[in-house]
């Protein structure tokens, strides 16, 4: 049995832990098996780069960051798009080269794109297995996905940190997380690092919200105030624009995001100092909690099964304390947003954290 593996999209801890997983899974439990690795995602697929991976190959990585394999953004618009110089479709070379490497199966591990991926592969035939990476938390159909615990351990700290400061500047911070699409993370790390306000994707914010609370707040005598902004936030009337639209105002301003001029209209309209902190890629880097090398070992060792029973077509999904897995066709192109009335959201409501909209 030949088992093809990549790590596809943008990084995150654990990845080499759901390796190790997989790989030592499939050493131990799986006669004559072999696992070929597949330089950066499904670049290397494409191009046919690849090295057969032996047992030691998953020894001494489930603390490292990054992914021992490489990895790649490869945008599924451009899976199935032919060109006059190049008439035949990264999808169909990726089929070639499987063939051609005679793979019996292929593991990605990824995020909703590289689900959308592996869902388009298996209709072409291939034998593949999806396991949810990502620290947005966006992958639909399972309760968590790995990297996500330790971005949001990272996250709380980054907001800790900027907390005693503000506290001691008398200063409003924005610390904006992130999540492009979802709030996931924000919300988390909002909650766990007492944000007083937290501004997400999926709820579109009102600014005289916003500094109606900094103005509360002040008048209570906090002279600080902290605000998680994901990446993704955008006000009422952003909302109302189609993305490109909204990217041209913003860019047309000066900005990417929401939190730069939200922090000038604080500044000036509230009159307090204010201050922008970017943890960036910082969430996405360095080594895995405990919580996720276990969830990720739990993870990688459930897809070596399911490759041992002959199970495809799925991405490997987490119910409770159990895996279990959902058929690709069911959840590509699907997201799992943060719904407006998550348990989280009603519980950092009822002890006075805004979230800049109505309640
Ligand atoms: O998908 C995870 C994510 O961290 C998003 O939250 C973020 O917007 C994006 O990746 C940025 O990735 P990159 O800089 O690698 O394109």
């Amino acid at each position: 049995m030949k088992i093809g593996v990549l790590t596809s999209g943008g990084d995150c801890p654990a990845l080499n832990a759901v390796l190790r997983g997989l790989g030592k899974y499939v050493y131990e439990n799986i006669p004559k098996a072999e696992i070929i690795g597949i330089a950066d995602g499904y670049g290397g697929l494409i191009d046919g780069e690849y090295r057969k991976m032996s047992r030691s190959d998953f020894s001494g990585i489930l603390n490292v960051g990054g992914t021992i394999l490489g990895t790649s953004r490869q945008p599924f618009k451009k899976m199935t798009l032919k060109t006059d110089d190049d008439p035949v479709t990264k999808a169909e070379k990726m089929k070639e080269n499987y063939k051609a490497m005679k793979l019996d199966c292929l593991v990605t591990l990824g995020g909703a794109g590289t689900h959308k991926s592996a869902a388009l592969l298996s209709s072409l035939g291939l034998n593949v297995i999806g396991l949810p990476k990502t620290i947005d938390n966006d992958i639909y159909g399972t309760d968590v996905t790995f990297g996500f615990h330790t971005a949001v351990e990272i996250a709380t700290e980054c907001i800790d940190r900027v907390h005693t400061t503000a506290a001691s500047h008398g200063r409003t911070m924005l610390v904006e997380i992130m999540g492009n699409k979802v709030g996931w993370l924000t919300l988390y790390a909002g909650i766990a690092g007492g944000a007083d306000i937290i501004l997400l994707p999926e709820l579109p914010f009102d600014t005289e919200r916003v500094l109606k609370k900094i103005r509360e707040r002040a008048e209570e005598g906090k002279a600080f105030s902290i605000i998680a902004v994901a990446e993704g936030a955008m006000t009422e009337e952003e909302a109302k624009m189609k993305k490109k639209d909204r990217m041209a105002a913003r860019a047309e301003k000066g900005y990417t995001t929401v939190t730069g001029e939200l922090a000038g209209l604080i500044g000036q309209q509230v009159g307090v100092d204010t201050r922008v902190v970017v943890p960036g890629h910082m969430q996405r880097g360095g080594a895995p909690s405990p919580y996720d090398r276990l969830l990720s070992t739990q993870i990688g060792s459930y897809a070596g099964s399911l490759i041992k029973q002959g199970i495809f077509g799925v991405s490997v999904a987490v119910r409770g304390e159990q895996m279990t897995y959902n058929r690709l066709e069911d959840i590509a192109g699907k997201q799992k947003a943060v719904p407006a009335d998550h348990p989280l959201i009603k519980a950092a409501r009822d002890i006075g954290i805004s979230f800049g909209v109505k309640r």
